[in-house]
């Protein structure tokens, strides 16, 4: 772990001695100083959906950790993601500020960061509230799911990694669990009605062109050799580069790594969650007398979907619950170390969802649903405007201040973790660039009842499809929708497509926008009309107000989902063992 910084600290050299007298005489302010940091544990779930939580009105799915959580804390019942995809929401949640102002949102129909040998990623000038804690003297870890970059330049470097992002240790995947990570061979390719049609097209041309050189052969045509060759090798490139292309996702993709190696390639994913565990509870071991942050940020529940022995066939609803279900048993050994140290009276708990649950993920092997389940809310992720993409399942845990079993029904979002967390670590956020987040104790304590958000806006990559406005009295919400994806005909999915997109043919356009109320109808079930709401226009032309207020807030940077930074390079591509073939298994 890096030790950097550590002799500067005259607070954690106090610490590293604490059971020395003689320190306790020398530096006695220090030390009580010391004493009132709290710890920071956060846990962030994969995909995980607004109906997937026993507190959540799920009845038959067991999250008893979670549910602890909120009935020790707080349940956050409307708690927003800055995205509907992993990438950019994650960004948001740690920079506090939306993802366009760091590049982090696409113009286009990739909006996560698809391979792990290219640019883009979390810019340098970016911070994180891991780095400011750093910077205070906190121990600061990273186990599981990253998804920001990792090199900057078509030279290397490293610059987007975790440890160059606030993370003394890192530990986990520095993209993100793919369905191609399973062993069972199932793939995203094979799964879109796309690469179907592809397929066919490509067998019948492949037919096509064997059939003709067939009557070439018995001389009853007359065609020359060599483009009936071409295009039989093109035929036959075509239909094999997606195979070898997959065949090659799972090594290149599937990595752990620790720090800067790679620790294992491709993972094996039976054991991962117990191994991830173990690894944050030697953190917390390490780390129980001094300050520390430690963000667990689970593979699960995305696909490919994986559990041990133990909880295979546990749960009620099939691989997805038994995932559900090991997720929750690793919160609860986490939070268990905390108790054991004693702890868990200092140290600050959340746990949320990077966006909704994925409606689409069907496996095609069985047909067995393998997304998750958004509850009262309509869409999911993918889909930036409704709430099923970005309302997220969300608990918090602070002994010192929140009465146990809040609950707080108002607007909040996922950035404002950033000031929270700085604020309870008493320092302070960063004057020189806009944070969208607010603090959240005045509303988790109740000195404050309505949410510091009047607008809350949502992308789809960089386009705005809605926007939320909370009126200063009154108990609506407003939601207004610009744009919405064109579901696929009788569903609330693009299943043909797998993910829904956010521009082009793939989007309707709503002028006047699709207004509906989701404090009293959070399904955005019955669209509030000019006939049902008198004041109709005025709500829409303050919430447009809103967005342009918003955008005029938006500088341009440089977009890090642009083509060059996401751009496969060879040279780029952490891999143990000998490039193309990269493999190695964890030792530790
Ligand atoms: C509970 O979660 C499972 C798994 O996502 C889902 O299939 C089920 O419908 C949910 N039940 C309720 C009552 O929300
Ligand atoms: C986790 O740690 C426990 C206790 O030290 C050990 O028994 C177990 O094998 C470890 N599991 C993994 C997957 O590393
Ligand atoms: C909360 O709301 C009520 C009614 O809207 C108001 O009277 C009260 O003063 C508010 N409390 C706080 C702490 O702001
Ligand atoms: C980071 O650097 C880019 C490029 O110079 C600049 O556009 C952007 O405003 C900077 N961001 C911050 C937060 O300073």
């Amino acid at each position: 772990m890096a030790e950097g910084g550590m002799e500067s600290s005259p607070a954690v050299c106090c610490v590293s001695v604490r059971s020395s007298l003689l320190f306790l005489l020398l530096c006695p302010s220090v030390l009580s100083q010391q004493d009132v940091r709290p710890n920071f544990l956060l846990f962030m779930v994969d995909d995980l959906g607004y109906g997937d939580v026993g507190c959540f009105g799920n009845d038959t799915i067991r999250t008893p950790n979670i549910d602890r959580i909120a009935s020790e804390g707080a349940k956050l019942t409307h708690h927003l993601a800055a995205a509907s995809m992993c990438t950019p929401s994650r960004a948001a949640f740690l920079t506090g500020r939306y993802p366009v102002r760091s590049g982090m949102a696409a113009h286009h129909g990739i909006r996560y960061l698809p391979n792990i040998a290219s640019t883009g990623g979390l810019p340098p000038n970016e911070t994180t509230f891991a780095t400011l804690l750093k910077q205070a003297g906190y121990a600061t870890a990273l186990i599981g799911k990253w998804h920001l970059g990792l090199h900057c330049a078509s030279t290397g470097g490293l610059c987007h990694h975790p440890n160059n992002h606030g993370f003394d240790y890192f530990y986990g995947t520095p993209i993100t669990n793919f369905r191609e990570c399973g062993e069972d061979g199932e793939s995203i390719y094979y799964m879109s009605h796309l690469y179907a049609i592809y397929k066919q097209i490509c067998w019948a041309y492949l037919a096509g062109a064997a059939s003709l050189l067939l009557m070439k052969f018995l001389g009853k045509i007359h065609v020359r050799w060599l483009p009936l060759l071409t295009l039989v090798t093109l035929c036959t490139l075509v239909i094999a580069f997606p195979k070898v292309f997959l065949v090659q996702l799972r090594p290149w993709n599937c990595l752990l790594m620790e720090n800067e190696k790679v620790a294992e390639q491709p993972y094996s994913l039976r054991d991962l969650t117990p191994n991830l565990v173990n690894k944050s509870l030697k953190f917390i071991d390490e780390n129980a007398g001094r300050p520390f942050f430690l963000f667990h940020s689970f593979l699960k529940v995305h696909t490919a979907l994986f559990a041990t022995k133990e909880f295979e066939g546990r749960s009620l609803h099939g691989r997805y619950g038994d995932n559900i279900e090991e997720m929750d048993w690793a919160v609860g050994r986490i939070l268990d170390a905390l108790d054991q140290k004693g702890l868990s009276h200092k140290t600050f708990v959340y746990l949320t969802s990077d966006n909704g649950g994925h409606v689409e993920e069907i496996s095609v092997k069985d047909g067995q649903r393998e997304g998750g389940h958004n509850g009262i809310l309509r869409g999911g992720k993918g889909m930036a405007g409704w709430d099923g993409g970005i309302r997220m399942p969300t608990v918090l845990r602070w002994p010192k201040d929140i009465r146990p079993g809040t609950v707080v029904d108002e607007p909040t979002s996922q950035m404002d973790v950033f000031p929270t967390v700085l604020r309870l670590a008493q320092l302070n956020t960063p004057a020189d660039r806009v944070i969208d987040g607010r603090d959240l104790m005045p509303l988790l304590t109740g000195t404050k009842n309505l949410t510091d958000h009047r607008f809350l806006i949502h992308y789809c990559g960089s386009r705005i499809h809605a926007a939320r406005y909370r009126p200063p009295t009154g108990g609506s919400i407003w939601k207004a929708h610009y744009a919405t994806p064109k579901w696929d005909p009788g569903t609330e999915g693009c299943y043909e497509i797998f993910l829904c997109q956010c521009r082009g043919d793939y989007v309707n356009h709503h002028d006047p926008p699709l207004l509906f109320d989701v404090a009293n109808d959070p399904f955005e079930r019955s669209p509030i009309t000019p006939e049902s709401e008198p004041k109709f226009a005025e709500i829409i032309s303050t919430i447009d107000k809103g967005v342009k207020d918003h955008m005029s807030s938006v500088e341009q940077v440089e977009n890090q989902f642009s083509l060059r930074n996401i751009l496969w390079r060879p040279w780029l591509q952490p891999c143990c063992g000998h490039f193309p073939f990269c493999s190695c298994t964890d030792v530790a």
